[in-house]
């Protein structure tokens, strides 16, 4: 891991290197927490963000050389692309090929149906790690301890209840993925 951490320093802001970290360390702790591999977690936390810092236009050149554009909203805002793209980038360059790592930092900001638990851990570990302040907080970081399948519906929720409040575009991944693990569908999705 250590290997990574001038990359990382060259790659991304001061504020989003100390976020990468938090987030590996309470990937980590997740994992330990409900029997998933630690070092894997604490891996796919720590790159999580390896693009979140490109500019607009590497992102969506990348996005579209790969094929990682599935709609309009992503040519109207790229940044929702630094997972997809985070994902090839560090098979590219630091020969990462671990699937649940790759998926894992893909789908970290969307979401989406049917993720591994690894994918499930990051996503919930990106809103719940040291450094993020917001009123449901608490509650998260204690469902995430006690029920990783009730936390990630809770974690949903709240990302689409921020977009909503703010009436931001909610992008269909992430709709598909509340279906899928809403509590409608509860017994099929999770
Ligand atoms: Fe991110």
């Amino acid at each position: 891991m250590q290997e990574y951490e001038s990359i990382l320093r060259g790659n991304l802001t001061e504020s989003r290197y100390d976020h990468v970290c938090a987030v590996s360390t309470c990937a980590g702790e997740l994992a330990d927490l409900h029997g998933l591999d630690r070092g894997k977690a604490e891996l796919a936390g720590l790159l999580h963000d390896y693009a979140r810092d490109l500019p607009a236009d590497d992102l969506l050149r990348i996005g579209r050389a790969r094929k990682l554009i599935t709609c309009k909203i992503e040519e109207q805002l790229p940044v929702l692309l630094h997972g997809p793209v985070g994902a090839i980038l560090i098979e590219d360059e630091l020969g990462i090929n671990d699937a649940q790592v790759l998926e894992a930092v893909a789908l970290h900001t969307l979401a989406g149906p049917a993720m591994g638990k690894l994918a499930q851990v990051i996503y919930i570990a990106d809103l719940i790690a040291e450094g993020r302040d917001f009123s449901a907080i608490g509650y998260l970081r204690n469902t995430a301890r006690e029920n990783l399948n009730e936390a990630l519906l809770e974690c949903i929720a709240s990302t689409i209840g921020y977009c909503l409040e703010r009436r931001w575009i909610i992008h269909p991944q992430t709709i598909e993925a509340w279906n899928f693990y809403s509590y409608g569908n509860r017994e099929e999705g999770i």
